[in-house]
């Protein structure tokens, strides 16, 4: 049987596109087959090169149009989009392309801290600015309203008000690495 193939999309640093990446090494059922990302100068790409994951780099112009992304996932025969800390809006074509079959990650307790403009630290600053007592990670599948489709998953953590921006970044973090993987493999497995 033909595993289930997986698309990355990072733009940044790449910590969860690098613990999905060891996640689903030896998976029997489900491999990383490719990592998408908007930047050639992003950490992440070395990163999943030296693991031996083939990196794929769109410019913005083709991110928008979504067409050769498309093109090049459908040559690959990729089954799943998972976005891990991917920063830049999925163009209608690639959602409808993909309907129920991408997976986003957000550092937040959804609908609480989402939206334009929520992503990464903005978020933990918005937290402790609003002196949540929590805060937490939130895992969905996304469709045409940013940071709104179905939730498949949500884990907490206490916020204490001697949190800074960055500790609650490490706890958020934590939280993500232990889970997301997990809830990556429960939900295609599911299908
Ligand atoms: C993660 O915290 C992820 O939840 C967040 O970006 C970070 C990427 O970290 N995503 C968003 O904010 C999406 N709106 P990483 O590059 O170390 O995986």
């Amino acid at each position: 049987m033909n595993k289930k193939s997986i698309a990355l999309f990072a733009s940044g640093n790449g910590s969860n596109a690098v613990n999905l990446i060891y996640f689903f090494q030896n998976h029997a059922q489900i491999e990383v087959k490719t990592l998408v990302c908007n930047k050639s100068d992003a950490p992440i790409v070395e990163k999943a090169k030296a693991l031996g994951v083939e990196v794929l780099i769109f410019t913005n112009e083709e991110f928008e149009s979504g067409l050769t992304v498309l093109q090049e996932l459908d040559y690959r025969a990729i089954d799943w989009i998972v976005l891990a800390g991917f920063l830049r809006k999925i163009p209608v074509n690639i959602i409808r392309g993909y309907q129920n079959r991408i997976i986003n990650i957000h550092p937040s307790l959804l609908p609480k801290y989402g939206g334009k403009g929520m992503y990464g630290k903005f978020v933990h600053q918005a937290v402790i600015e609003a002196k949540e007592a929590k805060s937490g990670i939130s895992i969905h599948l996304v469709n045409e309203e940013f940071d709104k489709g179905e939730l498949l998953a949500q884990f907490e953590t206490e916020v204490s008000s001697n949190d800074t921006i960055d500790s609650l970044a490490e706890k958020i973090q934590l939280l993500e690495h232990k889970h997301f993987p997990i809830i990556v493999e429960q939900t295609l497995l599911n299908q």
